[in-house]
């Protein structure tokens, strides 16, 4: 293992690693609106001299290109075995029609809904069912608007765990459907994700089950760095001006920057991308914090189509916040008019359909180039991150409906007529 163990964000402090053990206890955590702001939130910490004596770019082209490429980068030993369901090794799709429908010159996206469950959770997914049975443990159990559900239900069954996970009762009805036929044991709850988090935080305590819920469990944002060496490597190690994502907890964009300060820092690749977080206008507190510089929950958040973003508090804010600090960023809010048209362009000019959540990235485009953020000559990725095949309710606001004809030829010929 290249681990050494976690360490508090906020003090400091070193800790080994331990199942249950998430938050420094000396800056443990506060409660916030209601919601528990862990002020002793920890990341994992690595032997970057071990790692950096292992890795090279030639071991990496030798191998399958998917996250476990990077298996040193994950704390992983090229022995180990390991649970998988080839995770990662996304496409990197060079935008051309929808480039120039936004004038941008430079368009690149990164198409995470073609991950085995539809999202780029399963990265996730990857870290924290191997961290479980590196653990010995038989159960793991989370709390998701559906997409990390989805993919820890799949992760559990490859690995034969037990799962249980507890969602929203909005979920969007292919989620749900996907936790059921990978057998896990699925809850509704009627709740805002941040009410069950807390509930499920407190009832978990104590027993024999790995908590792999987003925005607490730390092993998550280790495999999400694996975008950024994917997106790097897929650049012949050339690095974007930016990454603009679709933030929720923050988490995968915490965890993209990690990564590209390890490439950074170990000499693989020469500068660091600017990173842009993209959320709803009607609960983003990520872009909330970083307009405001107080980071702190909301009071409430209202609805949107965008259920994997919308929150009152993101857990992950504190890291998400110093990566847009760190690198020079920037955040912005989108409206749901503004997700449905991106959903509609990216579909209608470069055939890719993706759920509401996955194209705030997209949607906040136009923005971004008219107020002068970002330059039409730039080079832009923008992070699509799942599939549009998980909320069919949503895709049905932009599609419109089939037509019915009756069986023959002159009715299929009339309709090569419509034009
Ligand atoms: C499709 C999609 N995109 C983005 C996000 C937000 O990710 P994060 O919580 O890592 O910020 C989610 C979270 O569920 C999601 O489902
Ligand atoms: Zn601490």
């Amino acid at each position: 293992m290249f681990i050494k163990g976690l360490r508090c964000v906020n003090c400091g402090e070193f800790f080994p690693l331990n199942p249950k053990f998430f938050v420094c206890p000396k800056c443990d955590v506060e409660k916030v609106c209601g919601v528990t702001v862990f002020k002793g939130i920890t990341e994992v910490v690595y032997d970057y001299v071990a790692i950096g004596g292992v890795v090279s770019r030639e071991l990496f082209s030798r191998r399958v290109f998917n996250a476990l490429r990077y298996r040193e980068f994950l704390g992983f030993g090229g022995d180990v075995e390991l649970i998988t369901l080839c995770e990662g090794g996304t496409p990197l799709i060079g935008s051309s029609r929808l480039a120039e429908y936004l004038k941008i010159k430079h368009l690149l996206l990164k198409n995470e809904a073609q991950n085995p469950t539809g999202s780029f959770k399963d990265r996730e997914s990857l870290l924290a069912v191997n961290m479980a049975l590196n653990f010995g443990l038989k159960s793991v159990s989370c709390v998701s608007s559906g997409n990390a559900a989805s993919s820890i239900a799949a992760y559990a069954a490859r690995a034969g765990l037990e799962c249980y996970v507890f969602m929203p009762a909005k979920a969007s009805r292919g989620k749900i459907l996907q936790c059921l036929v990978y057998g896990a044991k699925t809850f509704l709850v009627d709740g805002i994700y941040e009410e069950i988090f807390e509930v499920h935080l407190e009832a978990i305590k104590g027993l024999n089950v790995l908590d792999v819920t987003p925005g607490y469990n730390r092993f998550r944002v280790e495999g999400d760095k694996t975008i950024a060496y994917e997106i790097c490597e897929q650049l012949g190690w050339r690095v974007p001006d930016w990454i603009i994502d679709n933030v929720g907890n923050g988490t995968h964009l915490y965890g993209m920057w990690k990564g590209f300060k390890e490439l950074y820092n170990l000499g693989f690749i020469d500068k660091l991308p600017r990173m842009v977080a993209v959320g709803p206008i009607s609960g983003a507190p990520i872009v909330h914090c970083f307009k405001s510089g107080v980071i702190s929950p909301l009071e409430g958040c209202g609805e949107s189509i965008a259920e994997g973003l919308i929150a009152m508090w993101s857990y992950d804010a504190p890291l998400a916040i110093r990566a847009l600090k760190e690198s020079n960023g920037y955040a912005e809010y989108v409206s749901d008019y503004e997700i449905l048209e991106a959903m509609k362009m990216l579909a209608r000019f470069e055939g890719i359909f993706a759920e509401p959540s996955a194209v705030a990235s997209i949607a906040v485009l136009p923005k971004l180039l008219e107020s002068g953020v970002i330059d039409g000559k730039d080079e832009v990725v923008c992070l699509i991150t799942g599939s549009g095949l998980k909320d069919p309710e949503g895709g049905s606001r932009i599609s419109g409906n089939p037509m019915s004809i009756p069986l023959n030829v002159n009715s299929i010929r009339k309709v090569f007529q419509f034009k």
